[in-house]
């Protein structure tokens, strides 16, 4: 048991690394949380105008998720139930979300999201990215594709499970709370959406 708590308290620890402040700081770029939507992520990053900057982000934020539940699953004797990988993913997913290192105000936890799906299942992270790919080229909105793929990842793990891998109960449970964190974290690109406010993909513009 302190084993497992130990993984889901290093798991928080790991995803409260916040890639989007580190890697602007890195190459010399404003920190996103003073332009743009602020939210250390991404699409925020990409507004600076630097893809490099964005893709790191993106990168890290996805690696860390996927990092910590690979990490559980994989130091997972008998013994480290399901229970546990899925607490695992929930921390690293808080951990973005509320960060330790940033007075614990973080991003919307896309990219963590995915990390984590992508370590529970590869296919689950395939489906998923083409639900965000197929809205974002239709749409160019960042947060409506987000929302789309988040709403739809349960369904794909839960109806793929039948396909291509077992669903587990605690995993389950933990990537609908992942969507409810991630679509209530996004109330104010909803908003902005149904005002036709919402800055697309690509444009530089003020969002909020
Ligand atoms: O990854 C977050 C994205 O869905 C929205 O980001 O900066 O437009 O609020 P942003």
């Amino acid at each position: 048991i302190l084993f497992s708590l130990a993984l889901v308290v290093l798991a928080y620890v790991i995803g409260s690394v916040p890639f989007a402040v580190v890697v602007s700081k890195l190459m010399g770029l404003q920190d996103p949380r003073s332009y743009g939507s602020g939210n250390p992520g991404a699409t925020n990053v990409l507004r600076s105008g630097s893809k490099t900057a964005a893709a790191l982000t993106l990168l890290g934020d996805a690696a860390k998720g996927w990092f910590a539940v690979w990490l559980a699953e994989r130091l997972g004797t008998p013994s480290l139930s399901w229970n546990v990988v899925a607490m695992v993913a929930l921390a690293v997913f808080l951990g973005h979300l509320f960060p330790l290192f940033l007075r614990f105000r973080g991003g919307k936890g896309v990219a963590t999201a995915l990390g984590v799906l992508l370590a529970i299942e590869p296919l689950l992270a395939l489906a998923t990215v083409a639900t965000w790919l197929i809205v974002a080229v239709f749409f160019r909105y960042s947060s409506l594709a987000a929302l789309a793929a988040a709403v739809f990842a349960p369904f794909y793990y839960v109806f793929g499970s039948g396909l291509a891998w077992y669903a587990q109960g605690p995993l389950t449970v933990a990537i609908a709370i992942i969507v409810l964190l991630l679509i209530f974290r996004h109330r104010a690109n909803i908003t902005r959406l149904l005002n036709g406010t919402e800055s697309r993909i690509g444009s530089k513009k003020k969002a909020s």
